[in-house]
């Protein structure tokens, strides 16, 4: 050091400043060393791969790093809740107790909640600076999703559930403004042909909640299997919820249930459950919407009361597949609606949401045409042929449903023969019938199967688990749009978004559920919340291996297919 200081009188001024970085760079690395201050890291934007992506952002230099002494200000119990389930987040993942307080002053060291009218209702601003963390939002749904585009920005180990040991809680400084293209950014999953218990249920949430995906439409009712506890009728459970095992047999070429042969296979939920999971969907800013099939896929309810089909049985619970569906419910019988008015009662009361979905797919109506009471249904009503019965049908369930304050959602065939005065629509054989009902003026969720349907193949056939059919692979459902442009300005208001269907007839569990789903589930919510300027196929190409780093952390079972050597552009 001393021989340093003495020859600086000798220098020139070249080596006079060469010598002062050198310094300078000395003390700084001292000041670090012993103060235990190091400089905030600076993320390359590389390094931040947000899906779905955002509106807008702008990066800057450096970050902000989170400690145990970080604190949460919010402004209400609403934004509360919130603010706690992204800590619960951070302190498992950190082994800290972060605080939650309800009012506070704006300081350092803060990540702060602030309403801000006017904005969109799942709408965020997101103000990340080195010293503090801004977050506004005019709705608790707004100030939930900004916490989990916060999520995606800190390290991937903030999905660990055990304390994970000398990681820097980090998040880049950067502004963020994010609101939804689609309200309606849906996943169905179908409990029937494969029953999901209560706590496969709550993951599901979890992870489409991640991705700001808003709806789970829950198929409660098929051939295979009635899932829902219906007090005034428990064989709809003692008897539809099972049926005999033939899970080791192709789903095409299961044998019916044998006479004195034990139904033992399938599963149900509680009315206690239901509420359970309408209220943790809640909580996560997920509307949970029930469907109950009608007038066909209904063999596991005509096996508990067969009277409510025109032949009157008997019929066992299905234990793989039927075509054509011919079995349902008879549409001549007064006991049949006074029998589903009573179920979509119940039903009613258990979920919130402002849709009750109906099914209406997909029925042969051969005995319809057989049927004596069908036959004088249709003399008395008016109608030339079954497919109005069906009309007829439908618009009469649409009637209770509407009476109860409810809107009715039905699958596209509810098209055929006259479509309820309120009905909305989900369009499913392709996006032709959801353009018609837009066209009358009617609300429509796109849902086509060449686009949404997950249970299809999303790579080659040979080297994938067995499935329906069908190819459907990541970049498809990247490019799902559900705003045909034929559509006029008025009919396209009509679009509420669109939603991927998983189907169980292939998918027996919760892991090969989130093979078929992950990563197209990351590509369904890009195609539904980013606006079409922030959206390339490149750059989710990218952002999705880096996702994929998370989904390895949270211990999701995804499909690496068609993902080679995870090159960085998927074609
Ligand atoms: C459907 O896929 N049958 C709606
Ligand atoms: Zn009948």
């Amino acid at each position: 050091m001393g021989k340093y200081f003495l020859s600086w009188y000798s220098l020139n001024q070249n080596e006079i400043a060469m010598k002062t970085t050198f310094a300078g760079i000395l003390i700084l690395f001292c000041f670090y060393m012993f103060s235990g201050c190091k400089p905030n890291k600076t993320f390359t934007e590389n390094e931040i791969s947000l899906i779905p992506q955002v509106k807008q952002k702008s990066q800057g230099k450096s970050s902000f790093r989170f400690k145990e002494s970080t604190k949460f200000v919010v402004e209400n119990v609403d934004q509360k809740i919130i603010a706690v389930q992204f800590a619960e987040y951070l302190d498992k993942a950190s082994g800290w107790k972060s605080q939650v307080l309800i009012g506070g002053d704006e300081g350092r060291n803060q990540v702060y909640f602030k309403t801000e009218l006017l904005m969109d209702p799942e709408g965020y601003q997101l103000e990340v600076q080195k010293n503090r963390i801004e977050v506004k939002a005019a709705k608790p749904a707004g100030f939930y999703y900004a916490m989990q585009t916060l999520r995606q920005l800190l390290p991937i180990e903030i999905e660990r559930k055990q304390k994970q040991e000398l990681i820097e809680w980090n998040v880049p400084v950067i502004s963020i403004s994010d609101s939804p293209a689609y309200k309606w950014r849906g996943f169905m999953l179908d409990v029937s042909r494969h029953f999901f218990p209560k706590k496969d249920i709550f993951q599901v949430i979890d992870y489409l909640a991640m991705h700001k995906i808003n709806t789970l439409h829950l198929h409660l009712v098929d051939d295979q299997g009635w899932r829902i506890e219906i007090k005034k009728y428990p064989k709809l459970t003692d008897v539809g919820a099972w049926r005999v095992d033939r899970e080791h047999m192709h789903w095409n070429s299961r044998p019916k249930q044998e006479p004195g042969e034990k139904a033992t296979y399938g599963g149900f939920y509680t009315q206690e459950d239901i509420k359970e999971m309408v209220a943790y969907a809640q909580k996560r800013f997920i509307t949970i919407i029930p469907e109950i099939e009608m007038p066909a896929h209904v063999t596991s309810a005509l096996a508990a009361y067969p009277q409510f089909s025109c032949k009157g049985g008997p019929f066992t619970v299905l234990p793989g597949g039927v075509w054509p569906i011919t079995d349902i419910y008879c549409a001549g019988k007064d006991t049949t609606f006074q029998f589903l008015e009573d179920v979509l009662s119940e039903v009613i009361e258990l979920f919130p949401s402002r849709y009750i979905h109906i099914g209406g797919d997909e029925a042969t109506k051969t005995e319809w045409e057989k049927c004596p009471e069908c036959k004088k249904r249709m003399k008395t009503e008016g109608l030339i042929n079954v497919g109005e019965l069906q009309s007829y049908f439908i618009k009469r369930i649409e009637k209770f449903i509407n009476s109860k304050g409810k809107i009715l959602l039905g699958w596209d065939e509810i098209l055929e023969g006259g479509l309820p005065a309120e009905a909305t629509v989900m369009s499913w054989r392709g996006y032709q019938g959801g353009i018609e009902a837009a066209n009358l003026g009617h609300d429509v969720v796109m849902s086509p199967s060449s686009d949404c349907y997950f249970d299809y193949y999303q790579g080659p056939m040979d080297q994938e688990p067995l499935a329906i059919g069908g190819y459907l692979p990541l970049k498809k459902v990247y490019d799902f749009n559900p705003l045909p442009e034929e559509l006029t300005a008025e009919a396209a208001k009509h679009i509420l978004g669109g939603q991927a269907n998983l189907w169980t007839e292939y998918v027996s569990d919760l892991e090969h559920a989130e093979y078929m789903t992950f990563p197209r589930i990351a590509a369904l919510a890009e195609a539904l919340w980013s606006p079409k300027e922030a959206r390339n196929w490149e750059g989710f190409s990218h952002r999705i291996q880096q996702f994929m780093k998370r989904y390895d952390q949270m211990g999701i079972n995804y499909s690496k297919t068609k993902i080679p050597n995870r090159v960085p552009v998927l074609d």
